[in-house]
């Protein structure tokens, strides 16, 4: 079964093609971030222009780099929530559309199921029960994946999402959205001498039980930092190092409070803050006491069609239909009920 997936939630247009037997035949990437960069974050009207601008051309260079025809798509799956109302719009609109016009079935899928489920594309050794934390601009929860479509929710954010505090903390850096990536490179750049420049900053809910998290407090304390400081070179980059290790030590903290409260023996990380090679080091060493960890390869961890694909083969191998005509998509759409 040959599945073309279509990712359209934010500012990236992604689509593949995922072959059940033979795996990932080919993937096709438009990020829209220069587009938005100006702005200083996404503007969900312009993202789901270019989406529409974007898809079909990208869907045309897959099945070319697959050397398939049209005809040799059997399913098509999109990403039908969470994400930007309009830009969910246009993929579902366009998957549903294509797949009647070629007559097979289109399947909606949850794009924090895609994310989770990323890390099996190549690790097939990865399966059912596992614990799974997503961090992203959007989500940072720690769930308990039961089986396909069975998730429960362990903790999540009260505020801020872990990536949305890497790009506010970025931009008051003066770094350009969506600035994570570049602070965390600052981070890791610190040098020796500058580490303990500030005082450590705080360790968000490690005083609480459970395994919720909040980023507002911390994000303001970094603020306040950077104004009461000079702003020279060497305090962007230890304030960058002091947030950095912040972050990283509470995800470490309730990742360890969750593999012993569950007895879970597999963790993946998921999602874009999954890229952050600090905090994949840091718990790679929790897990070679516990078990195994898994992460998506770098392009998968943030959005990416080839695990829209993958995560509708697996809904479609397990027997899921959807036989209706309507677009229907889900800005909000909790992980608990996707199934
Ligand atoms: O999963 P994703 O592509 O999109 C959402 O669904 O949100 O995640 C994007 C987020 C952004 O906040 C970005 O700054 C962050 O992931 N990010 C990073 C790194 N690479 C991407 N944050 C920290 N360190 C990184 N290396
Ligand atoms: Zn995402």
């Amino acid at each position: 079964m040959r599945v073309l997936g279509i990712e359209s939630s934010c500012d990236e247009t992604g689509v593949a093609i995922y072959d059940s037997n033979k795996g990932l035949l080919a993937h096709q990437l438009y990020t829209q971030i220069p587009l938005h960069q100006k702005y200083g974050g996404v503007v969900p009207e312009l993202a789901s222009r270019n989406h529409s601008q974007k898809l079909a051309l990208l869907i045309d260079a897959c099945l070319y780099n697959a050397d398939l025809k049209k005809s040799q798509i059997d399913a098509i799956a999109y990403t039908a929530g969470p994400g930007l109302i309009g830009a969910l719009l246009v993929g579902a609109a366009f998957a549903k559309s294509f797949a009647f016009a070629l007559n097979i079935p289109a399947i909606a899928v949850h794009h924090l199921e895609a994310h989770i489920l990323a890390a099996q594309m190549e690790s097939p050794g990865l399966t059912f029960p596992f614990l799974a934390l997503l961090v992203s601009g959007g989500h940072t929860q720690l769930i308990l994946a039961e089986s396909l479509g069975h998730y429960h929710l362990l903790g999540d954010t009260l505020d801020d999402a872990v990536g949305e505090a890497f790009d506010k903390t970025a931009k008051l850096l003066g770094i350009s959205y969506p600035g994570g990536a570049e602070l965390a490179r600052l981070a890791d750049d610190c040098p020796g001498e500058l580490k303990g420049y500030f005082p450590p900053f705080p360790r968000p809910m490690l005083d609480k039980p459970g395994l919720n998290f909040s980023f507002s407090g911390l994000k303001t304390h970094a603020l306040t930092t950077w104004k009461n400081s000079q702003q020279t070179t060497n305090e962007r980059s230890a304030l960058a190092y002091a947030f950095q290790q912040a972050i990283i030590d509470t995800l470490f903290a309730k990742c360890q409070r969750a593999v012993e409260q569950t007895g879970a023996t597999q963790l993946v990380v998921a999602g874009g803050v999954g890229a952050n090679k600090t905090l994949r080091n840091k718990l790679s060493l929790l897990m070679r006491e516990k078990g195994t960890i898994f992460f998506p390869k770098l392009e998968y961890c943030t959005d990416n069609g080839a695990m829209i694909s993958y995560t509708g083969t697996q809904h479609l191998l397990n027997g899921r239909k959807d036989n209706t005509l309507a677009i229907e998509v889900q800005a909000r759409w909790p992980l608990t009920g996707c199934q």
